[in-house]
């Protein structure tokens, strides 16, 4: 067993939570953030309705809020709630200063406004995004980011295996220390020590054989933090994204939520529509409800899919808005500017996780989860569609201010017992 240098802070993920967090960090502390695979996989690249904030002077913090709760069953922690959406707007900011090329109007007269979507449960138009690639958009700019930093190191295929902690090696006061790495590339075990342990490894829709999630989202995070004695919460609510394309070659391939806010009909292979009979939101009721109601239509007509339908509003509209699933659709044969594409629930999002206070701190000293491993409170049985997004960003700077603010005691040297 090898002992690489010791970081002030080793970060195990590299999507919006991770990075952001790191990229918070006075640039004093080293910091070394891990992704199992190349640094852009992982759900955050994926995601593509957007980020949810109150930036529209007719929108209230309240109207977030209780939309919110609504769509979480009232099982969320109204706290972590209330903190996530008032913080929203300073998220949004960093994100546009720092470049994120969010779609704006293009109508004279009204350039600079951003051009807000609608999604399950929101009451109102709210979702900031960069066409249907808001994930890709915010990923690649946090990691150019990071590429810049020096006090940060990125170490690409290289998986977290295990936590190192203290009790673990029999010494007392029970704290990370670092954790077990396995480098991909060399095929060699290390032992990465750290004054502070971020888990930021995404969640673990990939145990589910239909997901819209990639590899990555095998739920690592949340067996090491298990193993390390934290406590787990809410695993049972696992999401079930409404409408991911139906077709063999295109595995669960996700067709956004935006379509049905920018007036996407569910339709049965009858082509008559169903959700008025489930919630008189219709085909904009929260996504659990959605996806059950789909399942339930399915079951009950022994179908493979139902139908998703854009095809009344222009084709120059539908093209602009959704370029990359109008694309992806268009390969494998389907023109939804002209036709319904079939469509299936598939696993999408652990709203449970990790359990963390407000600035992200786990059970175990010295270990903090932010993203979608972690369970803040903030989306109790069921995530509102582009609160991930901002909860990663929201945490992700908690976690880092708490972190720079606290020295936390040096870890003993674990050369001497890995
Ligand atoms: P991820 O972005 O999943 O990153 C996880 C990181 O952890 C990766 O770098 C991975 O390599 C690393 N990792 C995992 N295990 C290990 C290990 N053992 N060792 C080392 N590294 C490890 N949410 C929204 O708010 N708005 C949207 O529009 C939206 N659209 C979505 C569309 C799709 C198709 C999907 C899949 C999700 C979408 N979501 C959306 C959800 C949102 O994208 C995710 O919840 C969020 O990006 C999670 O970010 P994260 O940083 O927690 O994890
Ligand atoms: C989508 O674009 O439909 C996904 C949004 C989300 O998961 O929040």
């Amino acid at each position: 067993m090898v002992t690489t240098n010791r970081f002030d802070v080793l970060i195990i993920g590299s999507g919006a939570a991770g990075l952001s967090l790191a990229l918070r960090l006075p640039d004093h502390v080293r910091v070394a953030i891990l992704a199992k695979s190349n640094l852009e996989e992982g759900s955050t690249l994926y995601a593509q309705g957007g980020i949810s904030a109150v930036t529209d002077p007719q929108d209230t913090f309240e109207s977030h809020i209780a939309d919110t709760l609504d769509a979480g069953a009232g099982l969320n922690k109204p706290e972590a709630v209330r903190f996530t959406i008032e913080h929203a707007p300073a998220a949004v900011d960093w994100l546009v200063n720092l470049g994120v090329p969010f779609t704006r109007h293009n109508h004279a007269g009204d350039q600079d406004s951003f051009h807000l979507t609608r999604e399950g449960g929101h009451s109102t138009r709210r979702v900031l995004h960069a066409a249907d690639a808001t994930g890709r958009a915010m990923e690649t700019t946090l990691v150019s980011e990071a590429r810049r930093r020096d006090n940060i190191t990125l170490l690409e295929h290289h998986i977290a295996i295990d936590l190192i902690t203290a009790g673990k090696l029999g010494l007392a006061d029970n704290r990370a220390l670092g954790a077990y790495v396995l480098d991909r590339t060399r095929k060699r075990v290390s032992a990465i020590p750290a004054r502070t342990v971020v888990l930021a490894t995404g969640g673990a829709s990939k145990v589910y054989l239909y997901t819209s999630n990639p590899d990555t989202s095998s739920g690592d995070g949340i067996a090491m933090a298990w193993r390390a004695g934290c406590r787990v919460a809410n695993m049972e609510f696992n999401q079930f994204h409404p409408t991911c394309l139906y077709h063999p070659q295109a595995k669960s391939f996700l067709v956004t939520e935006a379509v049905r806010g920018e007036g996407g009909q569910l339709r049965l292979p009858d082509g008559s529509t169903f959700m008025e009979r489930f919630d008189e939101r219709g085909n904009l009721a929260p996504r659990d409800i959605v996806a059950r109601a789909i399942d339930h239509e399915m079951k009950r007509l022994g179908a493979e899919y139902v139908l998703l339908d854009i095809s009344h509003r222009p084709a120059p509209f539908i093209r602009e808005h959704f370029p990359n699933v109008y694309s992806r659709c268009r390969e494998l044969g389907y023109d939804m500017t002209l036709e319904p594409i079939p469509v299936v629930p598939a696993a999408h999002y652990t709203c449970g996780g990790v359990i963390t206070d407000m600035y992200g701190r786990t059970d175990l000293d010295g270990l903090y989860a932010v993203g979608e491993v972690a369970c803040t409170g903030m989306h109790g049985a069921n995530r509102m569609a582009s609160n991930s997004l901002l909860e990663c960003l929201v945490f992700g700077t908690a976690a880092a201010e708490h972190i720079g603010s606290n020295s936390v005691p040096r870890p003993p040297n674990i050369s001497a017992v890995c």
